[in-house]
Parts: structure tokens; C-alpha cells; sequence
């Protein structure tokens, strides 16, 4: 798979993929097959340098759940920060005060969403999330995740990511990938590591469904089986919501959708709506036991991120916004479903609320779908991130997403999936 992309007709954004390559690493970025070069974002389309426009089927990567440039966003955001410094460290802000106590509301759900620890990106905050167990339990050094999830690259974050660890104290269960297995199994591994391990277990963490890996989403007993053995043993149970709050999952918390009260629940990415925020949410003799500093850093709670996070909750509520996404979820789903029915290449559809995986046949046609869709026509398209996990194309539109686009968006791929 060639690495440096150039696309006919397209001498602009040739020319910034080519400048891209000289100065920045590319480590910097993850692979699609477009590097599509974006000159402006609108509701939910994202525009090239060269003048094509592409309904964006990823949310920059479930980043801008609201879509891009929302008027009441944009305007509530303004308000929110006026006057302040960008940044706060080291001094007490009202406003950040103030996106707590509306975070903590928005989860009373749950009832051990209590305190908060802000952070600066999903995986800084499993980070934080992860020491307040460790720190809480130091005569336990034993972390236990689910196989084949994705916590982010950093620290323990990227230690409980996958299915083999560098950290030796990290233990893997089984996250189950299809119902070949009763709930007796995963139930049964859980009381043998209970066995193994008595009073040595620090954490349990797991993501709601497995979005990296190529969307499988559990039944629904798997997390609340999860959850019992976790409240059984006194184990911190720690939920990664950090790509599914904000109403991916058709509900503002996936937690809510797999009925679970989790000790710590780690948000991020849809939760500022496209600026750098996460936050870790959970019970406050837990989080308190960070002493001044330990979990502090330079940008965490900026003055942007809490007035990203107030401005998306208030047009969350205002406009309904998780309601609006269920709906659109089922015509998603349906769309989706409907181009399996027409191209016998794609192999399954997996998915719930606004967050789907598209398998394709092979990891070469799933490229290909992903590059037609782009160029579907002269100067339409749709936009996907690179494959998931070689053949898994990820499905994430904006939750503002109509009718209209979303019928737009699946003419367009009619087309352009015939020639693959
Ligand atoms: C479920 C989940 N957890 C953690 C992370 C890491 O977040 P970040 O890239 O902001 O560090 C991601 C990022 O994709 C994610 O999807």
C-alpha cells in the first residue's frame, strides 16, 4: 500500500500532501486512503482545497458529534469563554467549575459520578482514571482489561490496549466478538482471575463496544456481568466512553445503553465537540485520592475545553440532540444494511445508535470502497477514515446528520461502490 498520495486533478492538494511529507512525521498521522486536504468544514461537509465536498461519515473521527460551524455551538461557546484566559492552570476558574458540576449533572444516571478529573485527550485520561485505582489500592498491583480494546498509545493507556501488554501486571479477558460463547464462559474466566488473585486486583476497564478493533458491540448481559463481579469484589470497574458519550450510542452515555453504573467513566472526543478535552467522572473516594499536582497538567480543563463542554450540553439539551440521533441511527442502520443487500462484498454490518462497521470482503476492497467514495462523483463525495482494523470501514456521521444528507450520502455510494 503505496504511502505518499496524489490524486489526478488535484494539484492543490498534491501540493500540500507533498509539503506535508517534507515537514511533518508521519507518525503524526493515522493512514486513510484519500489524506484528504480540508479547506472548510459546514454542518456536516467537509470541503477540499480543490473544491470537493464530502459529507463527513466519521465526525473527524467522533470528535465533531454536532457537526462543524453549529450556530448555537459556536455562539453559547463565544459566550461562555468571554473575558477569560485560554488557558487557567493554576488558577481556580469559574468556568471550569462551572462545566463540572454540568458534566456530573448530565450523568445522574449514575450515581457515582461524583467527582471529576479533567484531561487533555481520551488517553491522558484513562491515564488519570487508572492511578486514582492504583493509588486507592497500592497493595494491589494487578489491572485487568478486555481483550482487543483501544485505551489510546500513551502509558497505561496503551498497557491495556490490545491483547498482550508490556506491563506485567496487566491480565486479559475475553470481550466476546460474536454469541459463540454463554455467558457462563466469560463468567467463569472472571472467577478463576478472582481465584488467582485475591485481593491483588486494582481495576477492571473496558470499553462499551469494541470501536477500533472493527465495531463488535456485546450482548447486552456482558457489561452488567462485568459490572456485578466488579461491585463482588470491591474491583474499581472503569468504562472507556471516551468515543461513545455524547450520544453515539443513543443515549448520552453508552453506560445508560448497557445499563451500568460504572465506579469511573472516561470521556473525551465527542464531549467538547471538536476541542481537546476528556475528563474522568466517577466516585469521589476514588478521585480524591490524587493529592494536589498528581493529576495536574499544563492544558487539562482549559478555558476552551469547559466552554466547548457547557455549550455542547446546552445545544445537546436545547435541540434534543440524542433523540434526533436515534432517529437518524435507524435510518443509518437501514441505509447501511441496504448496500449489503447490494454489493455482495460487504460481509457484515455491525453497530448500534450512530456508530457502525462496514466489513468488507478483504482489506484491498474495503481501501478501495473507501477511495471510490471520496471521488464518487466530479466534485461530490463521501468521507470515511482509513479501514478499521484492515477490513472494517467505520460509519460515524455527525449526530446532527438529516434526512436528506443521509439519503445523499447513500446515493452517492450506490454509485461509486459499482466500480469496485
Ligand atoms: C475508546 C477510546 N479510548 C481512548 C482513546 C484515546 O484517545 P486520544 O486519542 O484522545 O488519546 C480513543 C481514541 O480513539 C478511543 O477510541
Amino acid at each position: 500500500m503505496s504511502r505518499y498520495i496524489s490524486h489526478d486533478g488535484e494539484p492543490q492538494g498534491n501540493a500540500v500532501r507533498k509539503a506535508m511529507r517534507q515537514y511533518i512525521g508521519r507518525g503524526q498521522s493515522t493512514y486513510t486512503p484519500t489524506q484528504l486536504v480540508v479547506s472548510k468544514a459546514r454542518g456536516r461537509y467537509l470541503y477540499t482545497v480543490d473544491g470537493r465536498r464530502l459529507l463527513d461519515f466519521t465526525s473527524g473521527v467522533l470528535v465533531h458529534n454536532l457537526g462543524y460551524g453549529h450556530q448555537k455551538f459556536e455562539k453559547y461557546y463565544k459566550q461562555y469563554k468571554k473575558g477569560l484566559p485560554r488557558n487557567a492552570y493554576n488558577m481556580v476558574s469559574p468556568l471550569q467549575v462551572e462545566a463540572s458540576r454540568l458534566l456530573i449533572k448530565s450523568m445522574r444516571t449514575n450515581p457515582r459520578a461524583q467527582q471529576i478529573l479533567w484531561a487533555a485527550s481520551g488517553s491522558e485520561g484513562i491515564q488519570k482514571a487508572m492511578w486514582t485505582a492504583l493509588k486507592r489500592y497500592p497493595e494491589r498491583p494487578i489491572m485487568v482489561a478486555t481483550r482487543f480494546g483501544f485505551h489510546g498509545k500513551k502509558g497505561l493507556a496503551g498497557d491495556v490496549t490490545g491483547d498482550t501488554s508490556p506491563n506485567p501486571n496487566v491480565r486479559f479477558i475475553s470481550f466476546p466478538l460474536d454469541d459463540s460463547q454463554p455467558l457462563s464462559f466469560y463468567q467463569a474466566e472472571l472467577d478463576s482471575l478472582a481465584k488467582t488473585y485475591p485481593g491483588k486486583i486494582a481495576l477492571l476497564i473496558t470499553e462499551p463496544y469494541l470501536g477500533a478493533r472493527g465495531s463488535y458491540h456485546p450482548p447486552h448481559w456482558y457489561h452488567r456481568l462485568l459490572q456485578d463481579w466488579c461491585n463482588t469484589h470491591d474491583i474499581p470497574f472503569i468504562f472507556d466512553e471516551v468515543q461513545s458519550c455524547f450520544g453515539r450510542t443513543g443515549n448520552m452515555y453508552a453506560y445508560e445503553s448497557y445499563c451500568v453504573q460504572p465506579d469511573l467513566v472516561v470521556l473525551g472526543k465527542g464531549l467538547a465537540n471538536g476541542e481537546p478535552a476528556a475528563a474522568v467522572v466517577g466516585r469521589e473516594d476514588l478521585i480524591s485520592v490524587l493529592e494536589y499536582g498528581e493529576g495536574s497538567d499544563t492544558y487539562s480543563g482549559s478555558t476552551n475545553a469547559c466552554a466547548a463542554v457547557c455549550a455542547a450540553l446546552d445545544v445537546f439539551k436545547e435541540e434534543k440532540i440524542v433523540n434526533k440521533a436515534r432517529k437518524s441511527g435507524k435510518r443509518l442502520a437501514a441505509g447501511l444494511l441496504a448496500l449489503a443487500d447490494m454489493f455482495p462484498f460487504i460481509t457484515a454490518v455491525r453497530g448500534e445508535g450512530m456508530v457502525y462497521g462496514v466489513e468488507m470482503r478483504n482489506d484491498a476492497t474495503a481501501n478501495q470502497c473507501v477511495l471510490e467514495a471520496y471521488r464518487a462523483t466530479n466534485n461530490n463525495g463521501v468521507h470515511f477514515l482509513g479501514p478499521l482494523a484492515g477490513n472494517v470501514l467505520r460509519v460515524g456521521p455527525p449526530l446532527t446528520i438529516t434526512d436528506n444528507e443521509l439519503d445523499a450520502a447513500f446515493a452517492l455510494l450506490e454509485k461509486a461502490w459499482q466500480r469496485v
